[in-house]
């Protein structure tokens, strides 16, 4: 008798847990659990966001990472289709900004320095003789504040870190916001602010790297990508900014229609060899600093759709070209050459340097405003 008590509870109770389930898909929520802890013991949280669509969003609070990327394909299966660890050890160890925020500047500043207001300021310098993506502690290796905000009706997650003077040798104490929200529309927003104290420079970006095939152990190179720009910023050896902007015009560079992106990946073409593969960034073409839509990727086989919306004057296309099967990530998956790519909406690479682009300074009683969008779809 009491077997079956037990038992016939254990039924209901079962189908309670698949019915609250159910009941999660259909709902707008945030999950928070303890992700793991810094060697300085401080705790790690992990958020999962969901839409109604079933869609979810997996946010730590170390390096403002996603984590993943849960989105259906054709046939309503639904996988992750970003790169990056299970554990927080992967993220402490990692040298590949896997889904981080980047900053305070995204991208390479040529040997690390510029000037600013008749002061020179030296950078760490991270990258041969430059400084890439903010440095060694850069906003993708520290803790930041985490707040919850669900009242809207769709999940959001708002991030903070401040950023001491001095930190990487930046100026000035910023202080920078970064609101994640899952959209029912299937889209992962990203707004950023930033203010400072002393005359400085801004320029962060997201670093997801993105397989839509939703398996890592496929490459990108199949995936169609669409860029709508007419020029692209050259870069040397070093993939420094050479300050031109030259014509995608007959080139491999020419995303104008969709192309798969191996079909020229290997041409015989100067930038190409410099960058190992595609590592540029392109000027958008309707930059008015309003957000609008600038990319499409497309995957074939999944037919999965990834959209890309900013009002950032460039973006950064690198076709994962320097991953080389030594990071084991998500399930102890090697990540191989050209398994992830990015897509980093930003100002021109070594843009303090160069007075022709777009100005990155910010100013005390200025506000930092960035918006990109990633929409997933199905085509
Ligand atoms: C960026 C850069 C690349 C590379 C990766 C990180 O996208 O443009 O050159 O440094 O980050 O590996």
């Amino acid at each position: 008798m009491k077997k079956f008590l037990f038992s016939l509870l254990a039924a209901v109770m079962s189908v309670l847990i698949i019915g609250c389930q159910n009941n999660k898909k259909v709902e707008t929520m945030i999950e928070k659990s303890l992700y793991g802890k810094l060697p300085n013991g401080k705790e790690v949280y992990e958020f999962r966001l969901h839409n109604t669509s079933g869609m979810q969003v997996n946010i730590i609070n170390y390096g403002a990472i996603v984590r993943s990327i849960i989105v259906p394909d054709r046939n309503g299966k639904f996988e992750d289709v970003t790169l990056g660890y299970d554990s927080l050890t992967g993220y402490i160890n990692d040298n590949s900004y896997q889904g981080s925020i980047v900053g305070r500047y995204g991208n390479r500043i040529g040997k690390g320095q510029f000037s600013l207001e008749g002061v020179n300021y030296q950078l760490t310098v991270n990258d041969g003789e430059n400084h890439l993506h903010g440095g060694k502690i850069g906003f993708h290796k520290v803790l930041w504040d985490a707040k919850v905000v669900s009242d809207t009706g769709e999940p959001a997650l708002v991030l903070t870190y401040v950023s001491a003077d001095g930190e990487e040798g930046y100026p000035g104490n910023v202080t920078v916001t970064v609101t994640y929200t899952l959209t029912n529309n299937n889209e992962l927003r990203i707004d950023y602010n930033g203010t400072t104290d002393k005359p400085t420079i801004l320029n962060p970006t997201h670093h997801s790297y993105f397989n839509l095939t939703g398996n890592p152990a496929n490459t990108i190179l199949d995936h169609q990508l669409m860029i709508d720009a007419d020029t692209f910023t050259p870069v040397d050896k070093g993939l420094i900014t050479t300050g031109e902007k030259k014509s995608v015009d007959k080139t491999p560079m020419d995303f104008r229609t969709p192309f798969a992106i191996g079909e020229r990946i290997n041409d015989k073409f100067e930038q190409l060899a410099f960058g190992k593969g595609y590592d540029h960034n392109w000027v958008l073409r309707n930059y008015d600093g309003k957000v609008n839509k600038t990319v499409e990727l497309y995957e074939p086989l999944s037919g999965r759709l990834m959209t890309v919306y900013t009002d950032q004057p460039g973006m950064q296309f690198y076709s994962g070209n320097f991953l080389d099967g030594s990071i084991n990530g998500k399930k102890g998956i090697g990540y191989q050459y050209r398994t992830g790519l990015c897509l980093e909406a930003q100002c021109f690479p070594d843009s303090p340097n160069k007075p022709e682009f777009p100005s990155v300074t910010l100013r005390p009683g200025q506000e930092y405003n960035q918006t990109t969008i990633y929409q997933f779809s199905i085509k």
